[in-house]
């Protein structure tokens, strides 16, 4: 059923391919740049992938000695801040992110500082607070999770109140994604398989949660599409080229998904873990997907129904009658996690993921004041969030 009102909206320009690097210095040419500063971060160094960052800019003359690698995973207000003073000490007309979400994140809001000005990236906090048009930013993801490459959002750590606070605004999309199959291919298989699972966590909640339309469905279902088809397959394969940049294709087709539709619980108490616990994103959200999906499978049957498809492939889908056709995309999730375990270790509960007992009340409350909240299919408590994290501890 179409709504009865929906927005859709994405400029990114997205170069995906072979030598897409080598595409960057051309649209910095284009919007004026000469300058960029680069994020990244110390493991993206360690896998040389700058190197190769490095070298485009220079086939392209352009200078890549601004360089701000200080990123640590979940990145707090502190680091957003000494990059925002890097690019100011150094003279730079534009941002290029060479990592995960937590350094496209960290780009997103020094970018935030940089236009708007300030030294209190708090006054930005929540959504459509941005007033001032944004300085280039080019993303080179190196993930396959967060899509954050195409999305209008930035999420950041604040030690202050123990929190990820989210930064919302089409001012925030970034000028280019550039998915390049070199940046991928030395991800190690448990961040390959955690990531993924970020990203079929967006596409399922894009297409079951309250702001869903059209185009985000269209999305979201290729998303888990490519997921379905690569994810098991490059595991097994010990990350195969082709395979792993399906993936991040994938991520990238959820993060357009989500970027218009919103997410929902799953990213509600994900955060919470995060910010309370520390767990990496993707194994968050791994785990808690289907234990929210059966929370909301009364109130999102229909979609949860028709993802059975794409996540099972069409045989099973149809041989498995209507009215359980939600159940079994539950169950499926299900059989997935436990081959991810099998494969590269992926955590099966909480606990094997480092989140204790007693840290369940404190990220359920924290759960309920999070944005992602508003457009979950069902209406969640503080009980019922607790209820949820019990039975994946
Ligand atoms: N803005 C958004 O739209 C959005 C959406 C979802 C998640 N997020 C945020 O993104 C963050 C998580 O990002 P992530 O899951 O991409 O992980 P990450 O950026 O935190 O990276 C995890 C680790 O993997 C390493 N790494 C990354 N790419 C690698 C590669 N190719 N080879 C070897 N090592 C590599 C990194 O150096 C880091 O140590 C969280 O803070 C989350 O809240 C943002
Ligand atoms: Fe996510």
């Amino acid at each position: 059923m179409l709504p009865d009102y929906y927005e859709f909206f994405n400029p990114v320009r997205i170069i995906s391919g072979k030598k897409a690097l080598e595409s960057i210095p051309g649209i910095l040419f284009e919007s004026g740049a000469r300058k960029p500063l680069i994020l990244t971060d110390a493991a993206i160094v360690k896998a040389k992938l700058m190197l190769k960052v490095a070298s485009a800019l220079k086939a392209g003359k352009i200078s890549s000695d601004a360089v701000f690698k200080d990123i640590l995973q979940d990145s707090s207000m502190d680091t957003v801040k000494a990059a925002k003073d890097m690019y100011i000490e150094m003279r730079c007309d534009s941002l290029i992110a060479v990592g995960g979400g937590s350094v496209i994140d960290t780009a997103k809001a020094a970018n935030i500082m940089i236009s708007e000005d300030t030294g209190d990236l708090h006054q930005f906090e929540g959504v459509d607070r941005l007033r001032s048009p944004q300085v280039p930013l080019i993303v080179v993801p190196t993930t396959v999770g967060t899509g954050s490459e195409a999305t209008c959002a930035a999420v950041i750590y604040d030690p202050e109140k123990k929190a990820k606070i989210q930064f919302v605004s089409p001012l925030i999309f970034p000028k280019a994604a550039v998915l390049d199959p070199r940046m991928t291919e030395t991800i190690p298989p448990k961040l390959l398989a955690s990531t993924a699972m970020d990203a079929l966590s967006h596409a399922v909640e894009a297409y079951s949660c309250l702001q869903k339309n059209p185009l985000s469905d269209a999305y979201a279902f290729s998303a888990v599409n490519l997921i379905r088809q690569n994810l098991v397959k490059s595991l097994e394969n010990d990350g195969e080229r082709e395979e792993v940049f399906a993936l991040a294709n994938a991520a990238l087709l959820a993060g357009l998904a989500f970027s218009n539709s919103m997410v929902g619980a799953v990213h509600a108490i994900g955060h919470a873990c995060g910010a309370v616990a520390h767990i990496p994103h993707g194994i968050a959200m791994g785990l808690l997907l289907p234990a929210v999906m059966e929370f909301n499978v009364r109130r999102a049957e229909e979609y949860y129904a028709d993802l059975l498809l794409p996540l099972a492939g069409e045989d099973i889908y149809a041989q498995t009658p209507v009215n359980v056709r939600a159940t079994r995309t539950i169950h499926e999730i299900r059989k997935l996690q436990r081959n991810l375990n099998d494969l590269c270790g992926f955590p099966l509960t909480l606990k094997d993921a480092g989140v204790t007992a007693t840290q369940v009340r404190e990220i359920a409350k924290a759960s309920i004041n999070e944005a992602a909240l508003i457009t979950n299919p069902r209406d969640m408590t503080v009980a019922d969030a607790e209820k949820i994290l019990m039975k994946v501890l």
